[in-house]
């Protein structure tokens, strides 16, 4: 499944972000590519571990914890530090899937990557192409989003980013262990909750259907999720 999760940061976090990142020195995107996407790679990135990026990946996680819709539709056991990329110039990603695994620097944790993040830091007016390219079950899907809005899915597609020929393209990118590994259960509990959510704005809480709801999407939770 492929979310859409809106402002998850407000316009003033984004210039603030984008004030550190402007101003920032960039690096080789091949730095955290594997072998076969190296070589489709075209970018540039903050280097991992910088103070920058250490600081505002602190401050994406931090939006992340605190947003609903984004825990519902990710429930996330295991989350990259994010990573900041920028294309310009003609510079793009060729076709590729994220790598299986990723070590976190500098330390012993290692993350399955089930499902990868886009969160963009440009309007889309600010730049031509660019196009996050994303082939799922249904065709490719294009996602070009507002500065602040963030895109998941899962980490099996093959995707590409088409190349910049105007302006700049800034985002922050990475990946996330999720407690629940298989896409089409994670699918069908992300509808439960929000139909759930749905009706108990309408019935509220304490309505019995909304309470068995409710039970069943915990008793789901318990059978699929590995933590
Ligand atoms: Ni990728």
């Amino acid at each position: 499944m492929l979310t859409v999760v809106e402002k998850l940061l407000s316009r003033p976090q984004v210039a603030e972000f984008r004030k550190v990142l402007d101003a920032a020195s960039w690096v080789d995107g091949k730095a955290t590519a594997g072998r076969q996407s190296g070589a489709v790679k075209q970018n540039r990135q903050l280097p991992e571990g910088s103070k920058e990026s250490r600081e505002l990946g602190d401050k994406i996680l931090d939006a992340l914890a605190g947003n609903p819709h984004f825990i519902s539709a990710a429930l996330p056991l295991k989350i990259f530090p994010p990573l900041f990329n920028r294309y310009e110039g003609g510079e793009h990603f060729g076709t590729h899937v994220d790598n299986a695994i990723r070590a976190v620097p500098g330390t012993a944790t290692r993350i399955r990557t089930d499902l990868s993040c886009t969160l963009f830091l440009c309007e889309p007016e600010e730049y031509d192409g660019g196009v996050l390219t994303i082939e799922d079950a249904y065709g490719a899907q294009e996602v070009k989003l507002q500065a602040g809005d963030l895109v998941l899915y899962p980490s099996t597609s093959l995707h590409h980013v088409t190349p910049v020929t105007r302006g700049a393209r800034v985002c922050s990118f990475f990946w996330m262990q999720s407690m629940v590994r298989d896409d089409g259960e994670r699918t069908l509990l992300f509808d439960l909750d929000q139909s759930i959510q749905a009706l108990s704005a309408e019935k509220g809480a304490n309505d019995p259907a909304v309470v068995r709801l409710s039970g069943i999407y915990h008793n789901l939770v318990r059978r699929w999720a590995a933590c």
